[in-house]
């Protein structure tokens, strides 16, 4: 399928959260805060010739330097799950990070296929934490 990958603007809002909800349907949405603070060029959203955003990622940055950069959610709608966008939108931003020379970092959600996956794309637990609401944090950092 032929696809495109542009920076997301304010129009893709009401799309991306339909498919949030898809998604994470049990979570308090953080959206609507990861949307608007958004580091504009390192969040994308990968477009069918249709025009549909078949999935989008959200970075934000950190540090004093400004040096790190922590994808807070990555989506791809379920009807195209499993057909590499999710591989092909989250490398291209890794690589436009490590051409930045910025370190990049996330907190990933704690399901068995989605850590394995982070691991497939180069990302390594790097620190543990404890949760505010008890239990543990996890965050993955890619390491190159
Ligand atoms: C996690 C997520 C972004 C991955 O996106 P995706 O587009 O499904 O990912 P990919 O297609 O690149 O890779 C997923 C799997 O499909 C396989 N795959 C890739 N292209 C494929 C193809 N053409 N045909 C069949 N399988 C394919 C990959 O090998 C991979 O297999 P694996 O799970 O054994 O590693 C997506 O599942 C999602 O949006 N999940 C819900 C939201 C979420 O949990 N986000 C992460 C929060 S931390």
């Amino acid at each position: 399928m032929n696809y495109t990958i542009c920076n997301l603007e304010d129009e893709d809002f009401p799309e991306m959260e339909d498919m949030f909800a898809c998604v994470f349907p049990e979570v308090e949405t953080g959206l609507p805060d990861a949307f608007e603070y958004r580091v504009r060029n390192l969040s994308k959203g990968i477009y069918l010739d249709s025009g549909e955003l078949a999935g989008f990622i959200l970075c934000d940055v950190y540090g004093k330097q400004f040096e790190q950069i922590k994808i807070n959610y990555i989506v791809v709608h379920p009807a195209y799950q499993k057909q590499g966008f999710g591989s092909i939108l989250l490398q291209h931003v890794v690589k436009l990070c490590l051409k930045m020379k910025k370190k990049i970092c996330l907190i990933p959600v704690m399901k068995h296929h989605i850590l394995k996956w982070y691991r497939k794309q180069g990302f390594r637990i790097s620190k543990v934490c404890d949760a505010a609401g008890g239990g543990k944090l996890y965050e993955m950092s890619y390491r190159v």
